[in-house]
């Protein structure tokens, strides 16, 4: 079985926002005293690599750090203090695209409309199943592994903000994402040893060298709505979109992937979310969202902007890897080996 203990080791820079962040990191924590960050954000492009660099750098804290950085960057003030100069350019980008929200829109009528998918999309999962070639299909899971491989912890920080049936129903869903019980069976797991059937490297971000800033954007949004509590409702709305699109998604994955003769791995870790997900649609449907803006009904417009908002970073990375493949190029900033 493929291990996931890997300590990950920090990313090469790639601008002067994530060279800052980096560069502080290979010091020792101060201890104390609010170091100020110097870095200037006046012409930081919100999607560009550097920033989204900078701000994955600064969540990965939360979650394992790295190798040989000192722990005790996690809570520094001056880097949170960047950390939330970084958030609210990234947020207002998000913000622009998703637009106004209609003051009629409820996160009810939000979810059904997720339902309804076109048979025949123009997005990656489709143009997998239909022409695709294993080489994209490889790309893709290097794309993804970022999330997948610590899937379910960036939603995780959502439940102690939760109370009543929807904290109750949001952990029932999480324990499948952590395999019920059974290490082997933790999805992070389950995607390892997708990518080790699919001879790729199965380390715990691994590829965050090689990825671009729409895949970096698209874990930076769960990060960024786990770790705030203002911003419960869109956590919770980002969850039950990831949710919802997941079952017609990871179906036609697993036509891809057999279309493609993919090792049984490759298959097993979207065969699970075909099922495993259908239930947790209803779940998420009813007793998480349902349960939570019956509850605190100010949040309602939160959770929609949270499912908005997954679909924008979502139609960005579509964007990329449709424009790169259809022109023939390699949708990674460094190509696989
Ligand atoms: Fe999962
Ligand atoms: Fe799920």
């Amino acid at each position: 079985m493929p291990t996931l203990v890997q300590p990950p080791t920090l990313p090469e820079p790639r601008g002067p926002i994530s060279m800052s962040v980096i560069d502080l990191l290979a010091e020792r924590a101060p201890l104390r005293y609010l170091a100020k960050v110097e870095t200037s954000l006046a012409d930081a492009d919100p999607a560009g690599i550097d920033l989204q660099l900078a701000l994955y750098t600064c969540y990965e804290l939360h979650y394992r750090g790295f190798d040989k950085v000192d722990s005790g960057w996690e809570w520094n003030a001056g880097l949170l203090y960047l950390r939330g100069h970084l958030e609210d350019l990234f947020l207002a980008d998000v913000r622009k695209q998703v637009g106004e929200i209609e003051p009629d829109a409820t996160a009810l009528d939000e979810l059904d409309a997720l339902c309804v998918e076109p048979v025949n999309g123009d997005g990656p999962s489709y143009y997998l199943r239909d022409e695709g070639t294993w080489d994209q299909m490889r790309e893709y899971f290097a794309h993804r592994s970022l999330y997948h491989l610590k899937e379910g912890d960036p939603h995780a920080w959502a439940i102690p903000r939760l109370t009543g049936q929807a904290k109750a129903s949001f952990v029932a869903v999480e324990f499948d994402e952590f395999g019920a019980g059974k290490g082997a069976r933790l999805h992070q797991q389950l995607f390892a040893d997708l990518m080790a059937a699919a001879d790729l490297d199965t380390t715990y971000l691994g590829y965050l060298d090689h990825v671009p800033a729409e895949a970096l954007a698209v874990v930076n949004l769960m990060s960024m709505f786990g770790l705030h509590r203002r911003l419960r409702g869109c956590a919770v709305g980002h969850f039950a979109a990831t949710e919802v699109t997941s079952p017609p998604g990871s179906r036609r994955m697993v036509q891809a992937l057999e279309r493609m003769g993919a090792p049984t791995e490759c298959r097993a870790f979207y065969e699970e979310h075909v099922e495993a997900d259908a239930v947790h649609e209803q779940v998420v449907r009813t007793d998480v969202v349902g349960d939570l803006v019956r509850r605190e009904p100010d949040l309602d417009q939160d959770v929609v902007f949270g499912i908005r908002a997954f679909d924008a970073v979502e139609n960005r990375l579509a964007e990329h890897l449709m424009r790169s493949w259809r022109d023939g190029r390699s949708s990674l900033r460094r190509a696989l080996d």
